[in-house]
């Protein structure tokens, strides 16, 4: 979230909006898109490549495997560096469970709004639900999407009634899907931390517990789509980010060396995106990145984005043992000012960030 996210523990104020994929069935493709959705920067800054590209893929099971692991750790390093984004596969998240998550995630947001409605954000100061966020005035443009939020780690602070209980299978494969995230997740911090020359014991101590939230996104076709914007430009406010494509409808950008790109993922390829918290933990070795989300004129695009967080007590600076004797890049804060100061601002780049910069 653009700091996209919504981080479990740190709440998070939002205006309420009207639902987008009830106004986007209810329109006549005779009649204008409403004002607040209009975005001239959705044209005043267009792809760069039309092309889609597919993304960097680094492989988990040859992580893993002692023969395959210098080389693909190696490859690993490289891609934080250069891309901070890329696809996972073999990652060992059952397929069935995948496919059973998906199917769930459709039939959720096909049933009527007033069944979804049951699961709205209660405005109690946590963005839990279905709704949106980073809406702060009346004044501000909107995104073209909903979503549907709950936090699911630690697993004390979930609040069940934001949990659907129809379709009858989707709590359990979210309970599920959340469990076979956080495994990933902590093994895949083992070798960001080992490239990083930290001891995976430190990061699993920062980590600890594994903060993580759901966040389903669902983006309706729009009658004008070169004129909307899905999800805002921004970065994430966490760890990293574990985006899973629901259904097969691309629109996912990425802004690289200053352009935007349109990427392309693996069928149930984990995305994995670097957040802020990563950058300035590393001191800059990797940095978060900019993305956004598109939509289109036909189809409905959906996406699941896992955010893992730190622990709610970090002191948000570079690592010692990452700076060493070198450049100090960024200033201290703590994660919970951080995580305030990210609710306070629209979603927008990486605006909340910069001020950590030395
Ligand atoms: C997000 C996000 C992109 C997408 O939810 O933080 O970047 O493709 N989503 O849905
Ligand atoms: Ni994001």
């Amino acid at each position: 979230m653009a700091k996209s996210v919504v981080h479990s523990q740190c709440g998070g104020y939002t205006l309420s909006v009207p639902n987008v994929q009830s106004l986007a069935t209810s329109l006549d493709k005779s009649i204008q898109i409403p004002e607040r959705y209009v975005r001239p920067e959705a044209n005043a800054d267009p792809i760069a490549r039309t092309n889609e590209i597919e993304l960097p893929v680094i492989d988990l099971a040859k992580l893993i495997d002692p023969e395959f692991s210098k080389e693909e750790a190696a490859k690993l390093h490289r891609t934080c560096q250069e891309w901070s984004f890329f696809q996972l596969v073999n990652h060992g998240v059952p397929e069935e469970l995948i496919e059973g998550l998906k199917a769930n995630t459709v039939e959720f947001f096909n049933k009527p709004l007033k069944e979804k409605m049951v699961y709205k954000q209660d405005n109690s100061g946590s963005v839990q639900g279905y709704g949106q966020t980073f809406v702060l005035s009346e004044e501000q443009k909107l995104d073209w999407s909903d979503m549907f939020y709950v936090t699911t780690r630690p697993v004390a602070l979930r609040n069940m009634k934001f949990w659907p209980t129809s379709p009858s299978t989707f709590r359990d494969n979210m309970d599920r899907y959340s469990l076979e995230l956080t495994k990933l997740a902590s093994c895949l911090w083992q070798y960001i931390a080992t490239n990083l020359g930290v001891a995976p014991e430190v990061f699993e101590q920062l980590f600890k517990d594994h903060p993580q939230g759901l966040r389903f996104n669902y983006y309706p076709p729009c009658p004008e789509a070169d004129k909307v914007i899905g999800i805002s430009p921004h970065s994430d406010a966490t760890g990293f980010s574990l985006l899973l494509q629901i259904n097969d409808v691309q629109g996912l950008q990425i802004r690289k060396d200053g352009e935007w790109i349109a990427v392309s993922a693996l069928p149930n390829a984990l995305i994995v995106n670097l957040g802020d918290i990563t950058e300035v933990l590393s001191n800059g070795i990797y940095k978060s990145i900019e993305h956004r989300g598109m939509t289109n004129t036909q189809h409905p695009r959906i996406s699941l984005v896992a955010f893992h967080g730190p622990d709610n007590s970090l002191m948000l600076r570079p690592l010692p043992e990452v700076v060493g004797d070198g450049k100090l890049n960024y200033g201290s804060m703590s994660y919970q000012e951080f995580m305030k100061a990210v609710f306070n601002k629209k979603l927008e780049g990486k605006s909340v960030i910069e001020k950590l910069k030395l």
